[in-house]
């Protein structure tokens, strides 16, 4: 992967070009937000419907102030998530184009943890608006080679930042109606840790459209896939699925004791003892590792639902097919 100084990228970005770049959830493609040329090319090169907003990324509270509206809750929980895995939807201000918000009044904004975004964001100034880097509707990135593999044909700055320390998308809350907050995407920071600060438990939408700017894709019912078809694991169920001339991989959670019993079938795991956090760091990778390897199916355990385990499972359900 070619190296570029912090200078370089930065002009790049105020050209107006894209640069993938690692966050500590997932690998982002970013673009100015302010350029409605820069963000069009985020579209084009993900193949991303227009009605599909992006998350802007910022460094700091007062930019957060120039592109929205905050509430004071919205201070609170910058003061505690940021940066980090938080996504807040706001009132947005019109400095935003539309293009960035999908026509929405709503702004989605983030501070991002890791370092070599951090400095860019604080070296360029500049808004970033920046989806996963992944071709619409696969896997997110959460190395470098991803998306490289993905997307390197069509993009010049690739940043490699090492492997995404979380390896799951930002939690999404709507703070729109500050009465009541609500998940939109459930994420690395959960409904428990947003209760601590807000005082009174976050809500999920309860209908979700499968048209139109008004929900995350994320929540669309198919998102996230490998081409490779993905089923849940149930060790009762298994026999039959199996044809015995297919070649199937079967993921654990962790270290089984004892593997199943299945002719054709290669055993994978995704933590040595079953740490949830391990499991979401590896869990895109070797989803995109398997992808490459002619499987018929793979077949994966999913966690309890609850706390990250919640968030996993909101992505798998997505990308089963
Ligand atoms: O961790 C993350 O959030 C990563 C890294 C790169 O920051 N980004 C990410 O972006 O997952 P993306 O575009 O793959 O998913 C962003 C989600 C989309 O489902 C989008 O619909 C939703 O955020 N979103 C963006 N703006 C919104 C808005 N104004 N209202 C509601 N949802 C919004
Ligand atoms: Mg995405």
């Amino acid at each position: 992967m070619q190296e570029y100084l912090i200078e370089e990228i930065v002009k790049a970005l105020q050209d107006g070009d894209l640069v993938a770049l690692p966050t500590e959830t997932v690998y982002g493609l970013a673009a100015n937000a302010l350029n409605l040329q820069a963000v069009k090319k985020i579209f084009d090169v993900k193949g991303r419907p227009l009605i599909d907003p992006l998350i802007v990324h910022i460094h700091d509270i007062n930019q957060a102030e120039q592109l929205a509206h905050l509430p004071p809750l919205a201070y609170k929980l910058a003061e505690k998530f940021w940066p980090g895995p938080l996504t807040l939807v706001l009132p947005k201000k019109t400095v935003v184009p539309d293009i960035v918000t999908a026509g929405l009044p709503n702004i989605a904004i983030r501070i991002p943890k890791h370092p070599i975004f951090q400095k860019l964001l604080a070296t360029s100034k500049l808004p970033l608006a920046a989806p996963s880097a992944n071709p619409f509707g696969y896997l997110s990135p959460t190395k470098a080679q991803h998306v490289k593999k993905t997307l390197g044909h069509k993009i010049k700055y690739i940043v490699d930042g090492g492997p995404c320390t979380i390896g799951l998308e930002s939690t999404i809350l709507s703070l729109i109606n500050p009465q009541k907050p609500e998940i939109l995407r459930p994420g690395p920071i959960d409904a428990h840790d947003l209760q601590s600060v807000l005082g009174l438990e976050p809500t999920y939408p309860t209908k979700i459209s499968q048209k139109g700017a008004q929900l995350a894709p994320g929540l669309l019912k198919s998102h996230y896939s490998p081409q490779t078809p993905l089923k849940p694991f149930s060790s009762e169920k298994l026999p039959q699925l199996l044809n015995p001339l297919g070649k199937y991989a079967i993921i654990f959670l962790q270290r089984p004791h004892q593997a199943p019993q299945a002719p054709s079938t290669e055993i994978f795991w995704l933590s040595e003892d079953g740490n949830l956090n391990e499991v979401a760091k590896n869990l895109f990778s070797l989803l995109a590792h398997l992808d490459d390897q002619n499987f018929d199916s793979i077949f994966i355990e999913l966690p309890p639902n609850k706390g990250l385990g919640l968030a996993i499972n909101d992505r798998l359900k997505r990308a089963f097919h």
